[in-house]
């Protein structure tokens, strides 16, 4: 067996729009998903968020099936546009779902911890340019200080934002993500605000003297030069400063990839959203990095990538449901560089590794082999980078639940629970069984 840790952390993860449902109850009004999900076109087969695992009223069963599994963390997202409905508009009973989930887990006995942000913006603050508008720093900062003061007793760890680089680029340049704008000035306006937003509200965290955790998590894709060739590893270096340095350099060492700064310069004109101050208040210090991990790529000089100037190589082994490469070692690869040149002795969570793969119903099981596998061998890759004196202190697997995968809609599973979308009946996967067996041995077997 190789074991961990005595003190690690097993938990699950969700998100807000991808799970609750209830769009309309308890006074939500819209988010930007709401919106782009009855935009033809944009979302698989125009799904909708509208009911999605209805665990706004499930919850208390949802909550039930972790502790069956043994899962001691569980980590999940607020809705914005449940808590502020309209700008400056408090809704008490947005707020009181957030206040019964919380009680059902302590009660039993499982950690929450709360994402404040994970994609869904209220459309009343769209409707006023949205990440690309300043203004939304000071409104994000107003939400986040009202959820500590009513939950900051009961939620002890904080994950300001989840995947900035997504919120910003996916949805303000690509347009693949809501809101859809396919600009890319606007997406590096909008990536400079959500880091400003993280860093003011740490410091209002920290302002009001509680003493939980609080982060932010980042996804990362790692990538691998097609060759050794100069231009193709130029192409590498690139993608990393795109992908994964444009937010670690910032949040750690206090400023923009020199190298990012210059290529984008170049094409849009300097960046006159960064403000004096903005720097150290972005790369206040943090309690933990939350680490999202599915895949790496493998990128090569070409000219495919119109922002980056670079292409990419197919993917040299298995790949998911996504089409995504299964390749744990580049976690590994990945905990080290970050140990090593970013965070040192901060405590690392992976707050988000799995996989999609199309399961089936048999019987009453769902046989997903694959994902036992990747989850498997993406935990071997953690308890080496933990038997090597790595800092990782848990491990988030997801998802909890099958659910809304944005653009894909409903038809990608990634949950360790099948959801059976016309009945809402969860059913544990295999892979749910294997966690509760990891959990309660606290390790994976060789
Ligand atoms: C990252 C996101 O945080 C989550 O919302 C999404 O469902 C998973 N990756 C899988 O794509």
């Amino acid at each position: 067996m190789k074991q961990f840790p005595k003190d690690f952390l097993w938990g699950v993860a969700t998100a807000s729009y991808q799970i609750e449902g209830a769009a309309q109850e308890g006074g939500r009004s819209p988010s930007i998903w709401d919106d782009f999900a009855r935009t033809p076109g944009k979302v698989f087969e125009g799904h909708t968020g509208d009911v999605a695992c209805d665990h706004y009223h499930r919850y208390p069963e949802d909550v039930h099936l972790m502790k069956e599994l043994g899962v001691q963390a569980y980590r999940f997202s607020i809705s914005w546009s449940r808590l502020f409905p309209e700008k400056g508009v408090f809704n008490q009973a947005g707020l009181e779902f957030y206040k019964r989930l919380i009680r059902e887990l302590k009660a039993r006995g499982i950690q929450p911890a709360a994402t404040i942000y994970h994609w869904d913006l209220p459309s009343w603050a769209q409707a006023e340019g949205g990440w690309a508008n300043r203004d939304t720093v000071l409104h994000f900062v107003d939400y986040a200080t009202t959820l500590f003061r009513e939950l900051g007793r009961d939620v002890g760890v904080w994950i300001t934002h989840n995947e900035p680089w997504c919120a910003a680029f996916l949805g303000y340049g690509e347009g693949v993500h809501a809101p859809g704008h396919q600009d890319w000035r606007e997406a590096l306006i909008s990536s400079h605000h959500l880091l400003l937003s993280h860093g003011l509200a740490v410091q209002a965290y920290r302002d009001m003297g509680l003493t939980g955790e609080i982060g932010i998590t980042l996804n990362f894709t790692p990538t691998d030069a097609a060759s050794d060739a100069p231009a193709d590893v130029i192409a590498a270096s690139r993608w990393d400063g795109y992908a994964n340095r444009w937010f670690l350099d910032p949040l750690f060492k206090g400023h923009y990839p020199v190298d990012m700064i210059e290529w984008f310069g170049e094409q849009f004109g300097p960046l006159a959203c960064i403000q004096p101050g903005d720097l150290e208040t972005i790369a206040v210090p943090i309690d933990f990095l939350g680490v999202n991990f599915y895949s790496r790529n493998i990128s090569k000089a070409g000219a495919d990538n119109a922002l980056l100037g670079i292409s990419f190589d197919e993917a040299r082994g298995p790949v998911t449901d996504m089409g995504w490469e299964v390749h744990p070692e580049s976690l590994y690869r990945l905990l080290k560089r970050l140990e090593q040149e970013y965070t040192g002795r901060l405590p690392l969570y992976i707050t988000e590794n799995g996989a999609a793969y199309p399961d089936q119903i048999t019987g009453d099981a769902v046989h997903d082999p694959e994902r036992v596998r990747y989850l498997h061998e993406h935990l071997e890759a953690c308890q080496q980078f933990v038997a090597e004196g790595g800092n990782l202190k848990g491990y988030y697997v997801w998802s909890f639940l099958d659910n809304f995968e944005w653009a894909f809609g409903y038809s990608k599973r990634f949950g360790i629970v099948y959801v059976d979308y016309e009945t809402q009946r969860r059913i544990p996967k295999d892979s749910a069984l294997w966690f509760a067996r990891t959990i309660a041995d606290n390790g994976v077997q060789p």
